[in-house]
């Protein structure tokens, strides 16, 4: 899809067509494109999980619907759990950076436009969850409950009517222009 188009198409979807299901193969398609994604030092420190399983989508809905919200979870047909790992930098940084992590949810962030991105390419709608409870949801995928979630993705077919039209600040005030 023509990329203008595709940065228009993918919007967060509330509203999934709850009995069709999302082809495996298809959401390991669009993972592959996110771990396309640029990273510092090319350390690449997603890791995605796909869940494409009734019984484990129904827990990750659960672990992301604490205090009533994102209720639209539980028709989401799939999901794919980000996390993050600790970044490895390039030798030559070692004593310059405080944090080898410094950039890690920077790359996080990108990998995970990417994902939405490649989602909409592939007619599929998506919605990053960042509410969530990370000790329900690493249980149910047999992880440390202390492990740190990055955040949840919502994925599978909208009913909705997409594109809507975009709510953003104006450009005046998002963007300086030096010329
Ligand atoms: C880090 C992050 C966390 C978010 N968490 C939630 C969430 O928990 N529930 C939800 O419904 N939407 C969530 N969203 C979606 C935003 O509300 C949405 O991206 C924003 O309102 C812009 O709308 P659009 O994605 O349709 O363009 C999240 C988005 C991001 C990037």
């Amino acid at each position: 899809m023509e990329f203008s188009k595709l940065i228009n198409m993918r919007e967060s979807c509330r509203n999934y067509d709850s009995g069709k299901k999302v082809d495996t193969e298809l959401l390991k398609k669009c993972v592959e494109m996110a771990c396309l994604a640029p990273s510092a030092c090319n350390s690449q420190p997603w890791r995605y999980v796909i869940i494409n399983n009734e019984e484990l989508c129904a827990k990750i809905a659960k672990g992301v619907q604490d205090n009533g919200f994102n209720s639209f979870a539980s028709g989401a047909p799939a999901f794919i759990v980000v996390y993050g790992e600790d970044a490895k930098m390039a030798k030559k940084f070692d004593g310059l950076i405080a944090d080898n992590n410094s950039f890690r949810d920077n790359d996080l962030g990108i990998g995970i436009a990417y994902l939405t991105l490649a989602a909409s390419d592939n007619g599929l709608s998506t919605c990053i969850m960042g509410w969530r409870n990370d000790s329900k949801i690493n249980e149910a995928l047999g992880q440390p409950l202390d492990r740190k979630v990055h955040c949840v993705i919502a994925v599978g077919y909208s009913l909705d009517e997409a594109p809507r039209k975009k709510k953003r600040k104006s450009f005046e005030e998002l963007v300086t222009v030096f010329e």
